[in-house]
């Protein structure tokens, strides 16, 4: 069976960005694992907070800083996770983020999430943020199981989704 290839995305803005993570939410369930990665300023954050808005929580999402994990309460639980400051894998290990968030019924959000895969036992979707020219963002997102595919490719993005055309070839190469 041929690779399903990453579905590509384009964000003008961040409520482009809260909008892709929005329609993610909806097609999460318990126990899901999203690991975000992209440089510093690249919208991972952002991303997490359309995703609370999403579930029901509108509090404050900032990355965690002094802890490496926050807790938010909506229709479905999130565990948001910041790795930034993360000094070994040993660390992330003692976290147990996937017993966590399977006994908290919960979905695990977490920045430079790439420094976890070595540990991670756990399918996981990765959407990875790219800045472009303009401030746009490249909104890559490939899921490690046909699960996640299944659910990525159920999503109607419109017309935040790449397409092949001349102009896009254009952005991608900035
Ligand atoms: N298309 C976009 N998507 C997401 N953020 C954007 C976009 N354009 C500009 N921004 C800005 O970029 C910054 C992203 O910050 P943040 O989400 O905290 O990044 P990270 O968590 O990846 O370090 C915010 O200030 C946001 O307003
Ligand atoms: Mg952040």
């Amino acid at each position: 069976m041929s690779q399903p290839t990453p579905c590509q995305l384009r964000s003008r803005c961040p409520a482009d960005t809260m909008s892709i993570a929005d329609k993610l939410a909806k097609v999460c369930i318990p126990g899901d694992f999203i690991l975000l990665t992209g440089e510093l300023g690249a919208g991972k954050t952002v991303f997490t907070k359309g995703f609370a808005r999403s579930l029901g929580f509108d509090g404050l999402v900032t990355s965690p800083t002094f802890t490496l994990v926050q807790e938010y309460r909506g229709r479905m639980n999130i565990l948001h996770a910041d790795l930034y400051r993360l000094e070994s894998l040993a660390e992330f290990d003692d976290l147990a983020l996937g017993e966590q968030t399977n006994l908290a019924g919960a979905v695990a959000l977490v920045e430079w999430g790439e420094l976890a895969k070595p540990s991670l036992r756990t399918q996981y979707l990765e959407i990875s943020l790219r800045v472009l020219q303009d401030d746009w963002r490249l909104v890559t997102i490939s899921g490690s199981s046909a699960s996640w595919d299944s659910r990525v490719q159920s999503i109607d993005f419109g017309s935040l989704k790449v397409d092949d055309s001349l102009q896009e070839r254009e952005l991608l190469r900035n």
